[in-house]
């Protein structure tokens, strides 16, 4: 498949680290020195479906294409207001489109395992136009007097349109389960028949084992995604990597040698805001006119499960 339109929409409320010292026990320094994040936008007054609608009929227009030429809508969401229904049927219904859609929840990776679903359906020729959204709210997941996590996060909804191409040359994805390192519980209704007490725990993170998992796990997606495309690190124009932690970022630079300048960077002003950090870098770069035609793109991303992956692909 081919990219041929990019959208995003992102909370108005800012939340400063300056802002953050009203109520946490933090600072501006430590926050800037130890993620790279000054800033990100907090869901306040707005929906996140809205954000994910907004998105995505910017995604259509930018790739001159109606709602009722989408074959599949592809959601990527860690959580929303509802159990049910799926965030992807209320996209389909605010944009107008009819096709069949699915959600998937594969953490801060979902945009890259999106892809691949969409990439095979169209090998196996099931689809030809496909509507990515990824939309999270990950400000709603953590516990906002916990200056570990709650500085981290970020809201918003990025979203691509996909139609036929031979563009995207490779992708990588892989698990390996670790589920005491990034979770959240949440409570499910009692029944008759469960008596144990139902917890309702905000996210949980062991910060420095996520971190090295990010690190080790990119670094070998990307180079198995490189090799199986026959291209070298230095062939590769842009690396978009999941925007969780400038140091994450600058450690796989590290590891593939690259230049910094090949690494944009959003987390400055947007914190992490999983899924959706993917499509909405690529949106900013594309806006911006960062990319060339035929310019080589490798994007990773990680997150909770653990899951990660890699996709190179041309623009
Ligand atoms: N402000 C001030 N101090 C803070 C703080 C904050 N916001 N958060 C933690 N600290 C303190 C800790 O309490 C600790 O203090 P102590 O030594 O007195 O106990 C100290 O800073 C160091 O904490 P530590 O957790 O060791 O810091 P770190 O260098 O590992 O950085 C993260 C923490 C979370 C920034 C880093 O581990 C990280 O980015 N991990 C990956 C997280 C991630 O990407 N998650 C999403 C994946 S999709």
């Amino acid at each position: 498949m081919k990219i041929v339109g990019t959208g995003s929409a992102l909370p108005t409320k800012i939340v400063t680290n300056d802002m953050l010292t009203d109520f946490l026990d933090t600072s501006d320094e430590w926050i800037t020195t130890r993620t790279g994040v000054k800033s990100r936008h907090v869901i306040s007054n707005e929906k996140l479906e809205d954000l994910a609608i907004e998105a995505a009929r910017k995604a259509l227009d930018d790739a001159s294409l109606k709602a009722e030429d989408l074959d599949f809508i592809i959601c990527s969401n860690v959580v929303n207001e509802y159990v049910t229904p799926q965030l992807s049927c209320i996209i389909q219904g605010g944009i107008g489109a009819s096709c069949p859609c699915m959600d998937i929840n594969c953490a801060c990776a979902g945009f890259i395992h999106a892809l691949e679903i969409a990439e095979s359906f169209h090998k196996a020729g099931r689809v030809n136009n496909v509507l990515i959204v990824c939309a999270e709210e990950p400000t709603r997941m953590t516990d906002w007097s916990d200056r570990r996590t709650c500085v981290l996060f970020g809201d918003g909804a990025g979203a691509v349109v996909l139609a036929p191409g031979n563009n995207i040359r490779s992708i990588k994805l892989s698990a390996s389960s670790a589920t005491d390192k990034l979770w959240q519980y949440r409570p499910l209704h009692p029944t008759p028949y469960i008596t144990k007490d139902e917890q309702d725990v905000p996210l949980q993170m062991k910060g420095q084992d996520v971190f090295k998992f990010a690190v080790k796990a990119a670094s070998k997606d990307i180079s198995r995604t490189l090799e199986d495309a026959g291209v070298n690190a230095d062939e590769v124009d842009h690396y978009l990597l999941h925007q969780a932690n400038v140091r994450i970022i600058s450690a796989i630079q590290d590891y593939l040698n690259q230049p910094a300048e090949k690494f944009p960077v959003n987390i400055t002003d947007h914190g992490n805001s999983s899924s959706s950090s993917c499509p909405i870098l690529l949106d900013e770069c594309r806006r911006s006119s960062r990319f060339k035609d035929g310019d080589l793109i490798a994007m990773s991303a990680f997150g909770a499960g653990f899951v990660s992956g890699a996709v190179l692909f041309e623009w």
